[in-house]
């Protein structure tokens, strides 16, 4: 009962040989080690360590205002680092940033393009300030456009809708091909439709062997692409590991989700749920709500729990998922500011 997935989770990266297990483990792109961004004695990015290897989709997943994007803007030379430092391709990010802008690419949170120019100049001119071959530039602008379905307008880019903007923002981070690719929020804003195009994209270019560090507030999405996850809370990882690993931290359990009229209902229910072996955890929420993670199958334990359930409001049965793994670590949900 009570069990602190905490510490099991933490169990998973706290020593130095995060991901011993898999094959090429010594291939590490990137090695980042106690980095740390203060604003005015705030710390928004509170000492982090991870290590990402070469090849993989590697997220950071958490709420607004986790850090995601500090750490990403330290990764992407664009912000100091107040303390750490990140190893990127063997090259010290302290005192070699000049040397780690040609190895990466760069799709910010908010999109940065040319609103005067069109679609292909704005892909084109970042081609240019890369140095790229004049021919193999038009080339890829083309048909990296016509993957993210804006191919041959003719309008400068101010005319194009929010979802446009953000895929010709991926584009244009990536034209140079950069070995690492950094991903801030890349779905952000999309409607269903684009945010599928995106990530179908995105494991494309995986397959192309480029890393690719992004980040998501939505655990669909690190779900749906990611190798291994972060979750970041407060400027700290509270968790990491891949999407099994991280649901085993977490007892790899069925969640239901129980909603009372009263508290007296709700402690009562409670009491008893606490008898009960099966039941790893319960968490108490606002609006007399509960959430229990249990073993064992669905059906069993819900006619376990029907045989003297008196009075509810709402039940509801479901699978463990990466935003249970949020709320069991932090009592939050993952959208809850
Ligand atoms: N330039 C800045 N000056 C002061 N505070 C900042 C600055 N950039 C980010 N922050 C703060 O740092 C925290 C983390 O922000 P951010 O890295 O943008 O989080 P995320 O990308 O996870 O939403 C937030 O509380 C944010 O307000
Ligand atoms: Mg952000």
């Amino acid at each position: 009962m009570n069990v602190s997935i905490k510490e099991e989770v933490g169990n998973t990266y706290s020593d130095n040989d995060q991901f011993n297990n898999s094959k090429n483990s010594n291939e590490f792109i990137i090695e980042i080690e106690g980095l740390e961004k203060s604003f005015d004695g705030f710390k928004a990015v509170d000492g982090i360590s991870l290590k990402v290897r070469k090849g993989e989709l590697f997220s950071l997943l958490g709420p607004n205002g986790a850090g995601k994007s500090t750490t990403i803007r330290m990764l992407t030379t664009v912000l100091k680092p107040t303390n750490g430092d990140a190893i990127i391709n063997n090259i010290s990010l302290i005192n070699d940033k000049n040397k780690i802008k040609p190895l990466i690419g760069v799709c910010p949170q908010d999109n940065v393009i040319f609103e005067a120019l069109t679609a292909e100049d704005n892909v084109q001119f970042v081609g240019q300030m890369h140095g790229m071959d004049r021919v193999e530039n038009e080339l890829r602008t083309k048909a990296l456009l016509e993957k993210m379905n804006i191919a041959g307008r003719e309008k400068a880019a101010k005319t194009f809708s929010g979802g446009m903007k953000r895929r010709l923002n991926l584009v244009m981070s990536l034209i140079h091909q950069p070995q690492i690719l950094f991903l801030d929020e890349p779905s952000a804003g999309l409607d269903p439709q684009a945010r599928r195009l995106v990530w179908e994209f995105i494991k494309e270019l995986k397959k192309t062997g480029m890393t690719i560090i992004l980040t998501t507030h939505d655990m669909v999405e690190a779900d749906a692409l990611s190798d291994h996850i972060a979750i970041m809370d407060h400027g700290k990882i509270i968790a990491m590991g891949t999407l099994n690993e991280l649901k085993k931290g977490s007892n790899n359990g069925n969640i239901l989700d129980f909603s009372f009229y009263s508290n007296e209902e709700l402690i009562k229910t409670k009491n008893k749920l606490e008898e009960i072996d099966n039941v790893k955890e319960i968490k108490e929420l606002e609006n007399n709500k509960l959430v229990i993670s249990f073993t064992g199958g669905i059906k069993t334990f819900k006619q376990e729990i029907l045989s003297w359930l008196d009075s509810f409001k709402t039940l509801h049965f479901r699978e463990d998922s990466l935003e249970d793994i949020f709320l069991k670590l932090t009592g939050r949900g993952l959208r809850d500011n």
